[in-house]
């Protein structure tokens, strides 16, 4: 059965080491993903969004997991990724997810703290975890657009009143990642406030940390798919160095969703170049999603460190 994140970020956080949290829109990027976990023994969490749900429905993608599920002896967690309001959030705690994310980062301290409570009241009385998020990421955060003016960090001040009046079990955080293929600006040099993290850490001893936005936006998949036909200039992410010592801090889950959508375009693009007569998905959906396999398995050994946990 599904597992909650409880135990994978116990031993993640021990460890030293990041589970990987993948968003899933359909069964290609579901096998994509599962492969590399099963090849490299991996905890995983697979991710929908409100986005993905709405693309796929509900049933369907509950039902591709449960297949994932069958197909490796794995712990894997179910997560809503981004749960705006409370329905949401219910909705997926009854339809089988074992974890959802109540983001309430853009309202007030106070309705935040008000809005989460209420969720994860109802998520605990069905043995479900909830993800809470303080701070505002910069960049496409669903469909709202955060502009990067506006993007302000977590206060470390508020962390443990939060945790202790919502009874969260992770807190996702700001420290200058941000959604989409395009964090930092040409000429920019990446940074993320690790200063800020620490504090959070020490804060909240043991306590499981959240970083979204965190795909690296891989050059190879970026060049892969400019040079066939795409056009994604001054496309910049996280560097791998900087969520690998993330990782090694109060940091047990990674969100990817970038990345993978990378791949995936760029094996389909690369195929449609090599082959312009084909018109069979199975054909070109092939590469792309081996493209998702070799990405995950990259993650899970040399970013996230959790193969073989
Ligand atoms: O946080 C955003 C995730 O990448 C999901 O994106 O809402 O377009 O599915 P989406
Ligand atoms: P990326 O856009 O960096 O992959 O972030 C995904 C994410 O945070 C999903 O919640
Ligand atoms: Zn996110």
């Amino acid at each position: 059965p599904l597992v909650t994140t409880k135990e994978m970020f116990k031993k993640a956080y021990e460890g030293g080491y990041a589970i990987g949290a993948f968003n899933v829109n359909n069964m290609e990027i579901v096998q994509g993903i599962t492969e590399a976990a099963k090849e490299e023994n991996a905890p995983l969490i697979l991710q929908v969004s409100a986005g993905a749900r709405k693309y796929a429905k509900h049933a369907y993608l509950t039902h591709l997991v449960q297949a994932a599920l069958e197909d490796t002896d794995l712990p894997i967690a179910l997560h809503l990724d981004h749960g705006a309001d409370f329905e949401i959030c219910k909705s997926c705690i009854d339809g089988g997810f074992t974890s959802v994310m109540i983001d309430g980062s853009h309202h007030s301290f106070k309705d935040n703290i008000e809005l989460t409570k209420r969720v994860v009241d109802y998520a605990h009385s069905k043995g479900v975890v909830v993800e809470g998020e303080l701070g505002q990421l910069a960049g496409i955060e669903d469909d709202v657009n955060v502009s990067a003016e506006n993007a302000s960090y977590t206060q470390p001040e508020q962390v443990e009143e939060f945790v202790k009046s919502t009874g969260v079990d992770s807190l996702a955080i700001a420290i200058g990642t941000s959604h989409g293929a395009f964090k930092f600006k040409p000429g920019q040099k990446p940074q993320l406030r690790f200063d800020i993290l620490k504090e959070i850490e020490e804060r909240l001893p043991n306590f499981p940390i959240v970083l979204h936005g965190a795909s690296s936006v891989i050059p190879k998949y970026v060049e892969i798919i400019n040079k066939n036909g795409g056009n994604l200039a001054d496309a910049i992410g996280i560097p791998e160095d900087m969520l690998r010592e993330a990782a090694k801090m109060a940091v047990c889950k990674i969100n990817i969703d970038s990345d993978l959508r990378l791949a995936l375009t760029a094996g389909i693009r690369e195929h449609f170049t090599a082959h312009p007569d084909h018109f069979d998905p199975r054909q070109y959906l092939t590469p792309a999603r081996a493209y998702i396999k070799e990405l995950v398995k990259h993650k899970l050994v040399h970013v996230l460190g959790c193969n073989g946990k």
